[in-house]
């Protein structure tokens, strides 16, 4: 491991005030020229005492704007100190998580995973617009039947196609046969490049594909391709549960631009998305009329907080890359628990085994009990399926309940 540390919490303490003490304070200096502040004093005081020993909390006061992306070079520099704490958070989850080379991945916090995985789309539709002539009709965007929705998203925002790859009913895996039909099918309609979508535990059953099936077929037919990982749900827990023989990281030379959500897996602030992409491809959306941004603008959100920054880089530093690791144990130990029992009582579920989502099928559990315990299924018109998402707060204590019902409930119904 690199530069991720696990740290006290007196170290985070005085490395985060340090970082506000670096930035324009809005309460003490003069700053005439921008169209910011602090957050309203009179509904939130800096002096609340309770914020003395609260980082994440008196930046978000001190309301600090992370516009722009602060791993490019020029960035505003009312706010040096807390963008100096992104780009670690962007160097920790680049290279420690992810495995790539020292300073050679861009990356920004994000609104979330579906701007992340637009960010993705817009920069490889740009580049095969500006590199090659393309027009939009010639690229195609291919992500599974089980990609989150915002891949389809992307594709209406860019007006690009999008193809959603078959998948294996019971194992979730990229139908090779359909898909290698599926693009001749394509590239007969005259799509010459792709962008690949590739998931690191979808959103529904925590499936996880194999990205070598989406590129044969591109590489068959002579199509080029940039491969973007969508790990918003699983980023921060697959790299940990499943070490060896995962190719979705940036040790993978194919892999291009990777989503996190430090809002889901990691126990963020909603608004903490991470975008992460290999050196040399931001410039494709940089925004020249920025112009007012020192540094300019290449990221699809614009204004951001920088409390979500320090959010995350506080969760990181708090834990450490051991202290993570032994976190996603637990959850995993967990997931087992609960499919061994659905094991003994008879009831059908997909599992992928690094991962902590246990998606029931719908015939084999009474929707009342699904939602009596918040299971969410696919669809709420008509459901296939119910899920469980082993998050910090599902213990084995809470998950007991409902196995003791769904077992009343099949005993009760087989009699
Ligand atoms: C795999 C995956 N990708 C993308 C997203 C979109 O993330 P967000 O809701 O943060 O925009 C989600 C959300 O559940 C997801 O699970």
């Amino acid at each position: 491991m690199g530069i991720w540390k696990k740290r006290t919490t007196e170290e985070i303490k005085e490395r985060v005030f340090g970082a506000l003490r670096q930035n324009a304070n809005f309460y003490s200096t003069n700053i005439l020229g921008v169209p910011a502040s602090h957050l309203d004093g009179k509904v939130f005081p800096e002096d609340a005492p309770q914020l003395k020993d609260a980082p994440f909390l008196t930046t978000l006061i001190h309301n600090p704007n992370h516009i722009g992306c602060h791993t490019l070079g020029d960035s505003e520099a009312f706010f040096a100190g807390t963008q100096e704490l992104e780009r670690e958070v962007i160097r920790i989850c680049a290279e420690d998580i992810l495995h790539g080379e020292p300073n050679q991945q861009d990356g920004y916090i994000a609104s979330g995973g579906t701007e992340a995985n637009i960010q993705a789309m817009w920069i490889y539709r740009n580049l095969f617009i500006r590199e090659y002539q393309a027009a939009p009709e010639d690229i195609l965007i291919i992500g599974s039947e089980d990609s989150h929705y915002s891949v389809v998203k992307g594709g209406n925002v860019l007006n690009v196609d999008v193809h959603l790859a078959k998948v294996d009913a019971v194992e979730r895996s990229i139908d090779s046969e359909a898909l290698d039909r599926d693009i001749a099918e394509w590239v007969a309609k005259g799509k010459k490049y792709a962008i690949v979508v590739a998931n690191m535990m979808t959103t529904m059953l925590g499936s996880v594909d194999d990205p070598e099936l989406y590129l044969k077929p591109l590489e068959k037919y002579g199509i080029d391709y940039r491969l973007h990982i969508d790990g918003a749900y699983g980023g921060f827990f697959y790299p940990f549960s499943h070490q060896e023989g995962s190719t979705l990281h940036f040790g993978n030379p194919k892999v291009t631009s990777v989503t996190l959500d430090a809002h889901k897996m990691a126990q963020a602030p909603y608004g903490t998305g991470i975008f992460l992409v290999r050196k040399g491809l931001m410039k494709y959306v940089n925004t020249d009329q920025a112009s007012y941004v020192k540094g300019l603008d290449a990221t699809l959100v614009g204004s951001r907080s920088g409390a979500n920054a320090i959010a995350v880089w506080m969760i990181l530093n708090t834990y450490g890359p051991h202290g993570w690791y032994e976190k996603i144990q637990v959850l995993l130990l967990r997931t087992d628990w609960i499919c061994r029992q659905l094991d003994e009582i008879g009831v059908r579920y997909f599992r992928n085994p690094f991962s902590n989502i246990v998606t029931i099928y719908a015939d084999d559990i009474a929707s009342e009990l699904a939602h009596r315990f918040g299971l969410v299924p696919d669809s709420h018109h008509e459901p296939n399926w119910f899920k469980i998402v082993v998050m910090d707060h599902v213990t084995v204590d809470k998950l007991e309940p409902f196995i003791q019902q769904l077992k009343e409930h099949r005993s009760a119904i087989s009699q």
